[in-house]
């Protein structure tokens, strides 16, 4: 039988780690996966991370199986931070107190961020069989396969312009296509690939646009707390929770928990309608029963200790607000020597972008002479990963992508 299966087609970026696996040349830097590394070139265990880790040991608590929803404290916490408000109906839309979105929505843990978005799209499916959801061009990678394996129609929205600045206009204009009960799929912060991210007044057009033409934004949200710091990344995400009835999110707890490997996030949906969140609950439920039954313990236990004790969340924060600083300092010195280097339009397009990512205006070829000349290894689109790389090789990297890009 499987000698009928035609050859699948491969992620790229495993393909490109494989390459920079056998690339024997000592100044090699690896800038293709999404993982944050420190000075040393590592990713750490955070430590709020390691101390919940030490508590939760200490407690002992069974392995016994959890519900279809995981762990409900984790899901109250991740109402709480991510919507700033309320208590919250996780694992079951039961009486909240407080009229703050929180109060009309539900959570349920996932597998990640990867899980969540299946689990959203799943829903989506469910209840508007068919239905179109537009991603941005260039989107996350997955953001595609996900919905399609889901069964839903994609449509695309215009994202940066020739000036490699975030196209407004481009994308409200598309997005006015964007018809009742169909789906936007937003990027909260830190939009991966680009590091580009609309403006606060575009945030409001976009809830106008919803509001007016009834669509409804399915927010992304994977790098909260690495771009401006949480309260500012999660703003967008909130004023649309305020101002719009509908609002599907997906949460990561990857990058800010640095939980990479114990497949840590949550599914939350907003709806005024309480009987519409049990349905809600029930259809998320049965949708992970088929995919995975219940969703791992451990990275939402640690995630609910550190949110549920002053001290530990305090400790996360400050961490999490020197890893921004890193990041930020990063861009801004490749930012400063492209600019020494007389490349001030390639200068400006990187200060204006946050988080992770950077996609440089180079093209496959430019890209791949970074590789072959200097390897140095990116996407061929032109993505990078300013987290990941030390800041004694960034006058490297900038003399590299000055000699490639030509003018
Ligand atoms: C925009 C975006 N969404 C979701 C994810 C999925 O993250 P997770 O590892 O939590 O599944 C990623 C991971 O890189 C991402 O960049």
């Amino acid at each position: 039988m499987l000698e009928l299966l035609p050859a699948p087609p491969v992620d790229p970026l495993w393909e490109l780690t494989a390459a920079y696996g056998a690339d024997d040349r000592p100044e090699r830097l690896n800038l293709v996966l999404g993982v944050y590394r420190d000075e040393a070139g590592t990713t750490p265990v955070m430590r709020a991370v390691r101390e919940a880790e030490i508590v939760l040991a200490d407690r002992s608590a069974s392995k016994e199986y959890r519900g279809l929803s995981g762990n409900t404290a984790f899901n109250r916490a991740m109402l709480r931070t991510v919507l700033g408000s309320g208590g919250g109906a996780a694992g079951g839309p039961a009486a909240v107190p407080g009229d703050g979105p929180a109060a009309r929505a539900t959570a349920i843990q996932t597998v990640a961020g990867t899980g969540a978005l299946r689990l959203l799209a799943d829903l989506v499916r469910h209840t508007r069989p068919g239905t179109t959801v537009w991603i941005s061009d260039p989107a996350y990678v997955n953001h595609r396969p996900i919905m399609e394996a889901a069964g839903l129609r994609v449509r695309t929205y215009r994202w940066v312009g020739a000036d490699g600045h975030h196209d407004a206009a481009g994308m409200l204009e598309d997005l006015r296509q964007a018809g009742r009960d169909e789906v936007v799929l937003l990027q909260g912060c830190c939009h991966n690939p680009t590091g580009v991210d609309p403006s606060a007044r575009t945030w409001a057009d976009l809830a106008d646009l919803a509001g007016r033409n009834g669509w409804v934004p399915l927010v992304d949200l994977a790098y909260h707390g690495l771009g401006d710091g949480l309260e500012a990344d999660l703003a967008p995400t909130r004023m649309l929770a305020e101002r719009l009835p509908e609002l599907l999110i997906a949460v990561s707890c990857s990058k800010n928990f640095g939980l990479y490997a114990d497949r840590t996030g949550c599914a939350i949906v907003l709806s005024p309608s309480a009987r519409a969140l049990r349905h809600v609950d029930t259809a998320l439920q049965n949708a992970a029963r088929t995919l995975y039954s219940m969703p791992p313990e451990h990275g939402a236990a640690i995630v609910a200790t550190i949110l549920e004790d002053e001290a530990l969340r305090a400790s996360w924060q400050a961490e999490l607000d020197t890893m921004r600083g890193r990041i930020r300092a990063n861009r801004a010195a490749l930012t400063l020597q492209l600019a020494d280097l007389g490349r001030p339009a390639l200068a400006a397009v990187l200060a204006g972008q946050k988080g992770m990512f950077s996609t440089l205006p180079l093209n496959e070829e430019q890209m791949l002479r970074l590789r072959g000349e200097f390897a140095i290894y990116g996407t061929t689109t032109g993505r990078i990963n300013i987290a990941g790389i030390q800041a004694e090789r960034i006058p490297c990297l900038a003399r590299g992508i000055a000699a490639v890009s030509g003018a």
